[in-house]
């Protein structure tokens, strides 16, 4: 098969990458290397750099592929705030123009990254995709927007596309050292520093932390799972257990051999209180079901840091 995967250059997208390489697949990747890095991007992977909203780079990156992921987007809630229209540009822009090229060139399905951002915070725990989306800021609403083209796409331009809700990612690559940086990767640079853990709040607050090994097998799956059941359609995927940051920070501990300290400061605003993932409908129609639990995850992520 040959694939597309935009942002493949980050976090998430060059995971993918590696894993269809593995699988023999030929992968080519559309990056404009603002949060991602080319020496992520596996060494039999063509990396094109350019931009997801520009057209002719866009038609350009899709020919030839049979399924596109679509990961190229800025991913910080943080820096939707601060700018709103350069993320619309990248996030709704950029989704749409991804698209388009894909329904004109004929790609048989595109796997979009959503995100648990779009519930806002849901009510109702485990939350399942029913749920009443409710965006609280700019990111969440461009995740959101993404879905409803996916769906559109997939009735009126006969492209399969299938959205993945993604519930906070962990794992090898998540870097510490960015302004809008992950919790996992600032807790484990902190506790392996001997500095106390920024904590906003009272680290009560829970996460579906979900394991970014989990995250590219749901790709895999959605890629070909049967059209009939999935496309036009957005899935929860998450670990489906929530921890605390407290949790967090003591398994961390235990990993590290370290006693550990947190700074506690005020509630980041906008920030949800628990989230918890209700994932039978991958089950059931993308045949997926996360296999690393949290505290493995964990330490598989610590002994990526450790060897870096
Ligand atoms: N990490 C998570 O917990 C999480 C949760 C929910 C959803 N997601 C989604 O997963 C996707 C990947 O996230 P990630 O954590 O790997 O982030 P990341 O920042 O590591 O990866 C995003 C990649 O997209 C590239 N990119 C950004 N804007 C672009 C543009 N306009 N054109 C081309 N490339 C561009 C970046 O250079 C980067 O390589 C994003 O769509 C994000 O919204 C991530």
């Amino acid at each position: 098969m040959q694939a597309l995967v935009t942002g493949g250059a980050g976090f998430i997208g060059s995971n993918i990458v590696e894993a269809l390489v593995a699988d023999g697949h030929r992968v080519r990747v559309l990056d404009d290397l603002t949060t991602g890095y080319a020496d992520n991007v596996h060494a039999d992977a063509e990396l094109v750099v350019g931009e997801v909203a520009d057209e002719d780079a866009v038609a350009g990156a899709v020919e030839g592929a049979e399924v596109v992921f679509h990961l190229a987007a800025h991913r910080a809630v943080l820096r939707s705030v601060e700018q709103p229209l350069a993320t619309d540009s990248a996030n709704v822009h950029g989704t749409l123009t991804v698209l388009k090229a894909a329904a004109d060139a004929g790609v048989g399905r595109v796997v979009y990254a959503s995100s648990s951002s779009v519930y806002g915070g849901a009510a109702e725990l485990p939350t399942p995709e029913t749920a009443p989306t409710w965006p609280r800021s700019p990111y969440a609403v461009t995740k959101l927007t993404g879905e409803h083209y996916c769906r559109v796409f997939a009735e009126l331009y006969g492209v399969e596309t299938v959205a993945l809700r993604y519930f906070n990612v962990y794992g090898p690559r998540q870097r510490p050292d960015s302004a809008y940086a992950a919790v996992i990767p600032l807790f484990i640079a902190a506790l392996r520093q001997g500095t106390p853990a920024e904590v906003h709040g009272d680290g009560k607050q829970s996460r579906d932390f979900t394991y970014i090994d989990d995250v590219v097998a749901a790709n895999l799956a959605a890629a070909s799972a049967p059209a009939e059941r999935c496309s036009g359609k957005a899935y929860n995927i998450a670990g489906g257990c929530a921890y605390s940051l407290l949790d967090l920070l003591d398994i961390l501990g235990g990993i590290l051999g370290v006693e550990w300290r947190a700074d506690h400061g005020a509630p980041r605003p906008g920030d949800v209180r628990h989230t918890r993932a209700d994932i039978s409908a991958a089950r059931n129609d993308l045949g997926h079901d996360p296999k690393v639990d949290f505290p493995e995850g964990l330490a598989r992520t610590a002994a990526w840091f450790s060897n870096r």
